[in-house]
């Protein structure tokens, strides 16, 4: 069924266009990309912080609310009686055309009324605490307008937690100043905080409110301001209730003329005995530069090419070209920004992750890194080392960091036993790509604390071990809290409604829960381990800080990786898939012999990314498994059939109705570990219809209504086929998902994997794909890859390197540009 169309993709210009600002659910953009961050809907909607959405909250925004996606940036146009918005919202006056464009980083909404056109551009330039407003109005009537204008941001009083809930202090603290044309926050200020926010506009003003309830009204809305309405600001001055900043312009146009004003919203920080510039007045000066550097057209013009120029960078990277326009734009666009914004943001702040809640996820950000590594490799780097930073000396992990302070947090603490094997993931994905070794020299502490420092191999070290240390009765690994799946609670055991499954104390002494998601990943990550050490034995690179036998440790982890398999094999196979798991009780999970939830996707998953059994047909009978057993229209679900009942024994999984998140939803983060081990086993067929499913495009052409959240990015979970509404999507942008589809598409799919000593070309495709070109710029070099098919789904026949025959799978690296040509 056709089904209405909000938006389409403009990849000329990497836009996605929205033509109707009632989506079925606020689509929404991120800007920034170092440490002033925003998010916009597009209706204005959102808000900005700076490095921690909880902390350093900037402006105002309520969740979940009546309407949907309240608060914001908004602009009221006052023409006449006429009161609108350029977004539409939050007036919602009908206008005579609407336009929002989410590029890379940037947002430009667009509307039309009475023969006026407003069009605001939103971005956050490089380097800059700030986002950037710039509104051009244009006259296109024949007529003279006198227009009235009122901008308008609310202040969070900077914790985003308190902010919604200690009125009791809140209603008293607010503080304001207000300078010319800037508005500033300084609520706090004069105690501990050393930092203030502002909101300025590049022309003079003729009034200005600050107080929220003199210009909204305390029994009005956003959309009808008192001030607005009557088109009079009140130049309230704010003491305490709720700051907020708006300007009021009065604007002129003639006939066909147009004006530009440009509004920053800016953070600043102080030294502590530079914080005053007189009693109770906050020192401006960082302020003032700010602003200097951003208050012309031409400068912000100049800031938004130098934006598209960086992006333009990092896309240039890894661009591949199919003919095939849906794979062609999530792979050169928007898939690999959505990588860098969840490496950004972590789960930390979305229209579905409140920015209070969660800091950086251990696993989380090692797996976002493979999304991002190429782009920004220095970042990767430091981005590593903070994780490692919070491990502790057994090996163990936080389960999650705040990114502000980089120190684990101890409300959720660690015990998932599956964080050690990712840290091997990131790092070797990392050294793959840039030959730089010397990560692994680098002094890292356990749990931030000085003086505990050794190297980073000793931390990968400990990480493998940690896995061996902690194996069950089956000598498969303890699950502990719980592994991949946050929800597989085997250790929990709770009755208590009042209890987070999260965070509740796990019952650990006595315990049988193993994982073989843990298994497969510790296979995979042992070869690649044992790999790292084989290259460290042979001389590429001598450690400095450290020693250690590399060769004897790579036999004593191949060892270790080869009782794992056995064990696997052993105690892990169900006939037609692998087990997910042993209980507390050592009763298995997963199985055939189970009432439901007979088998679930995490272990196919890794058990065939690690190949296990492959020999015995385990793996392809597992890949079969999932096709019979987990797919559906919209993808694989996690686990079939889903849980009817809550079960004690298992925790939060069986807590989600059916259909749901990790009860049966299409978990889209690991159906591209599916995927891979399709990819490893030749599959292409497979592998692409599977992959098909979840990619934003196709499922942009066929269901933007029913899919709800934006086509443009993946989610985390579509309603699986027990769902009341399947293919309906949630919690979109920061997912997995988005690194997980990069790897598979960009390493498994197309065949550019980068390795230690150069890229390997092993794509694995459907019979029916075309010649392709992929351009990597890797390291100092520059390939230009064609691939030739032949109506293969895998297996390379040969490769030429500039003209020149290749020996195997690999092209060696060597600095400089090369053309590539490979047969399939
Ligand atoms: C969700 C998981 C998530 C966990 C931690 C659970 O409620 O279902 O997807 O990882 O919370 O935030
Ligand atoms: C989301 C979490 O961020 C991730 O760490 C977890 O693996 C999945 N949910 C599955 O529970």
């Amino acid at each position: 069924m056709e089904q209405k169309r909000y938006g389409h993709f403009d990849d000329q210009h990497r836009e996605y266009v929205i033509t109707d600002p009632q989506t079925p659910w606020p689509w929404i953009n991120y800007l920034g990309n170092e440490d002033f961050f925003s998010l916009i809907s597009n209706t204005a909607g959102g808000y900005s912080f700076y490095k921690d959405a909880k902390f350093r909250r900037i402006t105002r925004y309520r969740y979940n609310n009546v309407p949907m996606d309240n608060g914001g940036r908004y602009f009221y146009i006052k023409d006449g009686d006429t009161v609108w918005n350029p977004g539409w919202k939050p007036c919602k006056t009908p206008l005579d055309f609407y336009e929002c464009r989410h590029g890379m980083s940037y947002t430009r909404i667009s509307g039309r009324k009475n023969g006026v056109e407003a069009s605001v551009l939103f971005f956050v330039p490089l380097k800059k605490w700030a986002e950037v407003q710039k509104l051009t109005l244009k006259n296109e009537s024949k007529e003279v307008k006198q227009l009235k204008l009122f901008s308008f941001e609310e202040w969070c009083l900077w914790n985003a937690a308190t902010d919604m809930e200690n009125f009791q202090r809140n209603f008293s603290t607010g503080e304001v100043e207000i300078e010319g044309s800037t508005i500033y926050h300084k609520t706090e200020y004069r105690e501990r905080r050393n930092h203030y926010a502002f909101y300025h506009v590049n022309a003079p003003i003729q009034g200005f409110d600050t107080d929220r309830e003199t210009f909204v009204g305390l029994y009005n809305e956003f959309a009808d301001p008192q001030a607005v309405m009557e088109g009079k600001p009140r130049n309230s001055h704010a003491h305490g209730w709720s700051p907020i900043a708006s300007h009021y312009i009065e604007v002129t146009l003639q006939p066909g003329e147009s004006k530009d004003f440009v509004f920053l919203l800016g953070y600043i920080e102080n030294e502590q005995d530079e914080k005053f510039e007189a009693p109770q007045v906050i020192n401006k000066k960082k302020a003032h530069a700010l602003i200097a550097e951003l208050d012309t057209t031409e400068k912000v013009d100049k800031a938004f090419a130098a934006l598209c120029e960086y992006w333009d960078a990092l896309l240039n990277i890894y661009k591949v070209k199919t003919g095939n326009d849906k794979l062609d734009r999530m792979v050169n666009i928007w898939n690999q920004y959505q990588c860098m914004v969840t490496f950004n943001f972590s789960r930390s702040a979305s229209f579905f992750e409140s920015g209070v809640g969660r800091g950086m996820g251990f696993r989380d950000s090692n797996q976002d890194l493979v999304g991002f590594v190429h782009q920004i490799p220095p970042r990767a780097r430091q981005r590593i080392i903070d994780i490692a930073s919070t491990q502790f000396p057994d090996g163990g992990c936080y389960h999650q960091y705040q990114p502000l302070t980089k120190r684990g947090n101890n409300d959720i603490g660690g015990g998932f036993n599956d964080d050690p094997c990712w840290l091997i993931f990131g790092t070797v994905a990392y050294i793959k790509e840039t030959g730089d070794f010397s990560i692994l020299d680098e002094m890292v502490p356990f749990d931030n604390q000085p003086g505990t420092e050794v190297t980073l191999f000793e931390h990968l070290k400990i990480s493998m071990d940690h896995v061996i240390k902690n194996l069950g009765p089956h000598m498969l690994p303890l699950i502990g809290r719980a592994d991949w799946n946050d929800c597989l609670n085997l250790n929990c055991f709770s009755w208590d409604p009042n209890e987070s499954f999260q965070t509740t104390e796990n019952v650990s002494e006595g315990t049988k829960a193993e994982s073989l998601m843990i298994a497969g990943l510790f296979v995979v990550t042992g070869k690649d381990y044992v790999a790292l050490c084989q290259k460290l034995a042979n001389g590429q690179w001598s450690m400095v800080n450290g020693q250690c036998d590399f060769a004897a440790e790579a036999a004593r982890m191949q060892q270790a990786v080869d009782a794992m398999i056995e064990a696997v094999k052993k105690h892990g196979w169900d006939g037609e898939w692998y087990l997910r798991a042993y209980d507390f009780y050592g009763r298995k999970i997963g199985s055939n012999e189970c009432e439901e939830a007979k088998i679930f996707i995490e272990s196919q998953g890794w058990c065939t990314m690690a190949e296990i059994g492959a020999e015995d047909g385990m793996v392809a009978k597992s890949l079969d498994s999932c096709k019979k057993y987990l797919e559906c229209e919209h993808g694989m679900v996690l686990n079939n059939p889903a849980f009817t009942k809550y079960i004690y024994e298992y925790g939060e999984i069986s807590s989600y109705p059916e259909g749901y998140k990790e009860n049966a939803g299409i978990f889209c983060h690991n159906n591209p570990w599916v995927i891979i081990g399709e990819c490893l086993a030749g599959r292409g067929n497979d592998a692409w219809s599977h992959y098909a499913k979840i990619l934003p495009s196709y499922v942009e052409e066929k269901y933007q209504t029913l899919h709800k959240v934006e086509p443009y990015v993946n989610c985390q979970m579509v309603a699986g086929k027990d769902a009341f509404k399947p293919g309906e999507g949630k919690n979109s942008w920061l997912t997995g998902t988005a690194a997980w589809m990069w790897y598979t598409v960009s390493e498994f799919i197309l065949g550019i994997k980068p390795d230690y000593d150069g890229i390997r070309i092993d794509p694995c495709l459907p019979e029916t794909a075309s010649d392709y070109t992929v351009c990597r710029k890797f390291r100092e070099a520059e390939y230009e890859i064609t691939i030739h098919p032949n109506g293969a789904q895998k297996g390379v026949k040969s490769i030429t390197l500039d003209g020149q025959p290749v020996n195997g799978t690999i092209i060696p690296y060597s600095a400089g540009k090369h053309i590539v040509e490979v047969m399939m």
